[in-house]
């Protein structure tokens, strides 16, 4: 497989602005997605399925839901769409890039069998095994009693995953064997998770930091997107309960050269290629969440989509246009596209979520400072679970904004970051205090 960009491969999209584009998805991820179209020296028309208030200020939003596959297509058909790009995972795994693709239109995503690396945990590992990728030692179970005498024989701490889709609460990391039963009674017995817990993997429980990368690859060629770091649980100092990301900052410095390439040697690469062994072509972005343990880097997951909130502190970095990539990426003519530039800044996104998320949530409470938040200077206020009713923002979700600020040292991009948030109100806001903190030690 031909890493370097061997022969020109001549760019023949017309110059000037003549894409018509729609976006997939309504989160902060699609808003910095269609923030960094929009500024495309291709883009011409945006819409968005089904956006939400912010995105509204920048493309048209059309109300279909993501799911909404016949919809989708109906839609792109009708509207002449150039290029279609997936945010979210679930239009992927029920196969919107087939759908397109058969129809013979352009769509930025993997096809609903690469997607599965994400839908399917089992899929996943099984790959991950038969390539020799980095994992936790794990078992695979589609009968209870056989899984809770496995718990009872390997003892606890161990991690419990549902193998299908759960809204990214699938995972356990159970610390007793009796949470650990537990959880495998929800899955498989309660069917907290419906087919989705229908097997289940109970895995090794790894220690150490994780890192993520995100790579854009048309499975011949890959190239990789800045580093960035999560931050997962909701309160600070990474304490209280898993939420789908309180924040993000990018670079992360814990990713050297030296742990990048490695990261790249021995999980991006063959993953890819296993892929394409076993006859799958995987087209668009690739997250791959991995630990730095002990015994060295382990993969934990793999996400079939641009990651959310990292995106939003990833996208202001980039000086490349994005469609132009993506659009590289569906065609498999990566190749013409040589490097990304990047902003040598740091940037940090912070996530202001409604009052009890990751828990029951209220929605409608009115916005107040955005304008104020927006006007100053390298921060972009990106927009999550908002919607507009009568001309007044209104919350509309559990992660409700990812305010993100650039800055030339980590410090001073969470100054203006902060800055920013401090500016922002709505009943019940909550948001962590320390993004960016862990970067500063470096
Ligand atoms: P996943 O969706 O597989 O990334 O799991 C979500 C989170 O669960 C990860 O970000 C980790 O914090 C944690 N996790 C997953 N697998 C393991 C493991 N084998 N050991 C420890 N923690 C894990
Ligand atoms: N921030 C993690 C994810 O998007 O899955």
């Amino acid at each position: 497989m031909g890493r370097e960009n061997i022969g020109i491969v001549r760019f023949n999209q017309k110059i000037g602005k003549t894409m018509r584009v729609l976006l997939i998805g309504s989160g902060g991820r699609e808003h910095a997605l269609a923030w960094k179209i929009k500024q495309s020296k291709l883009c011409d028309k945006l819409f968005c399925a089904p956006g939400n208030a912010g995105i509204g200020q920048i493309a048209e939003c059309v109300n279909i839901q993501v799911e909404d596959i016949a919809g989708l297509l109906d839609f792109a058909d009708r509207e002449k769409i150039d290029l279609t790009v997936v945010g979210p995972e679930i239009p992927l795994s029920l196969g919107i890039v087939d759908e397109f693709t058969r129809y013979g239109l352009k769509i930025f995503g993997p096809s609903r069998a690469a997607a599965r690396l994400e839908a399917s945990k089992i899929f996943s590992k099984e790959l991950m095994a038969k390539y020799k990728v980095p994992t936790a030692a794990f078992r695979i179970f589609d009968n209870l009693q056989e899984a809770e005498s496995h718990i009872e024989k390997i003892g606890a701490p161990c991690v419990i995953k549902a193998d299908g889709l759960a809204a990214g609460k699938g995972v356990i990391v159970a610390k007793t064997v009796n949470e650990a039963k537990q959880a495998v009674i929800a899955m498989m017995q309660e069917r907290l998770f419906g087919e989705s817990g229908n097997r289940i993997i109970i895995e090794e429980c790894l220690e150490g930091q994780e890192v993520s990368i995100i790579v854009i690859t048309d499975s011949k060629e890959v190239l990789a997107l800045a580093s960035s770091q999560d931050h997962k649980r909701i309160f600070d100092n990474d304490s209280g309960p898993n939420t789908g990301g309180m924040g993000a900052y990018s670079p992360a410095p814990i990713v050297t050269n030296e742990l990048f390439k490695e990261i790249m040697n021995k999980v991006i690469y063959p993953t890819i290629d296993g892929l394409a062994k076993e006859g799958i072509d995987y087209r668009g972005v690739l997250y791959a969440g991995m630990m730095l343990t002990k015994e060295g880097l382990k993969t934990l997951e793999f996400n079939a989509r641009f990651g959310d909130p990292e995106t939003q502190a990833i996208l202001p970095r980039l000086k490349s246009d994005l469609l132009e990539i993506m659009l590289a990426a569906s065609e498999q003519k990566l190749n013409r596209i040589r490097t990304l530039e990047w902003d040598k800044r740091f940037c940090v996104c912070v996530v202001c979520s409604a009052g009890g998320y990751p828990g029951s949530y209220e929605k409608g409470k009115e916005i107040f400072g955005l304008d104020k938040a927006a006007q100053m200077p390298d921060v972009v206020v990106f927009h999550a679970g908002t919607k507009l009713l009568n001309n007044k923002v209104i919350t509309n979700g559990g992660r409700v904004l990812g305010v993100t600020g650039l800055g030339s040292s980590i410090g001073e991009a969470m100054d203006k970051t902060y800055a920013a948030v401090r500016e922002i109100s709505f009943q019940g806001m909550h948001y962590r205090h320390d993004i960016g903190r862990k970067a500063l030690r470096y």
